[in-house]
């Protein structure tokens, strides 16, 4: 299968700026040669585009609603020619309110081919604000309620598919910071979290057999959307919401190694890369290293049988 390389230059709905930049910091961290390494045919289709982040504050609860949607737009558009021609897409990220157009595409191209969707949700935070429930206005807070059919018409109306994905489908893995009033939102939502505190007691082997399980049994496409934010600060500082507590590097490699061994991801987001708070690009080359095991880079080959 030929992965398709699409970068999403924005920050149009985050609370720092500085994601613009992620894609080339990913370019230059080496993502398209690391996964040719591991035997893909990989194309790099350049950047989207989209308006310039006017650094307006909220109106009714929304930063730049309008950009949003004209970003998220062009993101789906991208994605889901990619996956209707057959080809892999890896979204370059930009902030995590790009998220809301891939998986806009997901759903239509799910819907269109008959099959289940799932998302695992990889980050530090929840991402189920609202307009009214968001302390910040920031779009990149609401992608969960968003793809679950929570939010303004505008962002939950991107896909013909309504709701995008079943909460039920919505899988979350390092979930550290969840606002005041959007807990009973995620609470009352059905979809599945596994906080650090319930990775902390189960390890992310368990958590991982638990969700893939799940998955396997839906028979569905998972979407895998991986705020960098989810690691720990300590080895991933280029991220504007830094949140204390995340993934080490192990359980990091171990989330993305299990996701590889199942088989079953078929389209991923990479979000929220800020080199302006970077570290002499550490947090993208962290990233290239993890999507690689993403794509099956492994110590030593596997042996069969043994997972
Ligand atoms: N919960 C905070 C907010 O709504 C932070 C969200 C951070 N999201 C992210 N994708 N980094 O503003
Ligand atoms: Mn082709
Ligand atoms: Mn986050
Ligand atoms: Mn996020």
């Amino acid at each position: 299968k030929k992965i398709s390389l699409i970068g999403v230059p924005s920050d149009i709905s985050a609370s720092d700026r500085g994601a613009t930049m992620g894609p080339e910091a990913l370019r230059v961290a080496g993502m398209a040669t690391t996964l040719e390494k591991l035997g893909y045919e990989v194309v790099d289709t350049g950047n989207l585009y989209g308006p310039k982040t006017p650094n307006h504050p909220p109106e009714d609860g929304l930063r730049h609603l309008k950009e949003t949607v004209i970003w998220c737009q062009n993101v789906q558009d991208a994605v889901y020619t990619e996956l209707m021609e057959g080809h892999f897409p890896v979204m370059m990220g930009g902030d995590h309110g790009m998220s809301i157009g891939s998986i806009a595409a997901v759903s239509r191209y799910c819907a269109q081919k008959n099959i289940p969707l799932c998302v695992l949700w990889i980050d530090a935070h929840a991402d189920f604000n609202t307009p009214e429930t968001s302390p910040t206005g920031n779009i990149h807070g609401m992608p969960v309620a968003v793809m679950s059919g929570v939010g303004p018409v505008e962002l939950t109306g991107l896909s013909s598919v309504t709701p995008m994905v079943n909460p039920n489908n919505i899988y979350q893995v390092g979930i550290r910071s969840v606002d005041r009033a959007e807990k009973k939102l995620v609470t009352d939502s059905g979809i599945n979290v596994f906080d650090m505190r319930r990775i902390d007691e189960i390890g992310m082997r368990m958590t991982m057999h638990s969700i893939i399980e799940q998955v396997r049994d839906k028979n569905a496409h998972l979407h895998v959307s991986f705020d960098v934010d989810s690691l720990d600060p300590s080895i991933a500082p280029g991220v504007g919401t830094k949140i204390q507590g995340g993934l080490t590097y192990r359980e990091a490699q171990l989330c993305m190694e299990m996701v590889y061994d199942s088989g079953i991801m078929g389209s991923l987001d990479i979000a929220e890369i800020n080199p302006a708070l970077d570290h002499k690009n550490i947090t993208a080359e962290l990233a290239v290293d993890l999507a690689a095991s993403l794509f099956g880079n492994h110590i030593l080959p596997p042996t069969k049988g043994t997972r």
